[in-house]
């Protein structure tokens, strides 16, 4: 799969070891944002980003992580067909997945460990959308 994982310097870290998970995998990822963690990096620019390579069809998913994972996931909601969902634990990357048909997972790297954050992460790439009454739901948010 293609990847687009953006962040900014509070979730460089993080950023870097689910690149690493992610390329172990055999997945092609395409990294954006900070170049450090000590040098601040607006999620901003980050969050649009990672929005821009899933709207334009270059990335096929998209992993986003500040701080908290809040800031960046509202960037990313701003942008028209992305639904960008803040998870923290894998029950919430499955059913946003199944439910959502999510296509941006947001993560907080000062409230998941990296353990945990690969598990999520893997959740999410894994699952697939149910369809069904889901549908009407999710193409009423556009
Ligand atoms: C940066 O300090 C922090 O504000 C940011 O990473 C994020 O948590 C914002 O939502």
């Amino acid at each position: 799969m293609i990847i687009s994982i953006a962040s900014d310097h509070a979730g460089y870290e993080l950023r870097r070891a689910i690149a690493s998970y992610l390329k172990e995998k055999g997945h092609q990822v395409s990294e954006h944002g900070a170049e450090s963690s000590s040098e601040p990096y607006s999620y901003v620019q980050a969050g649009r980003a990672v929005a821009k390579d899933v709207t334009g069809g270059t990335a096929e998913r998209g992993i986003a992580i500040c701080g908290t994972g809040i800031g960046i996931s509202i960037v990313c909601n701003k942008k028209q067909g992305i639904r960008c969902a803040l998870c923290v634990n894998e029950t919430m990357s499955r059913l946003a997945r199944q439910h959502n048909d999510a296509n941006v997972l947001a993560m907080g790297a000062r409230i998941v460990g990296v353990t945990l954050a690969q598990s999520i992460t893997d959740t999410f790439l894994g699952e697939t959308f149910d369809g069904g009454r889901h549908r009407d739901r999710v193409d009423d948010i556009e």
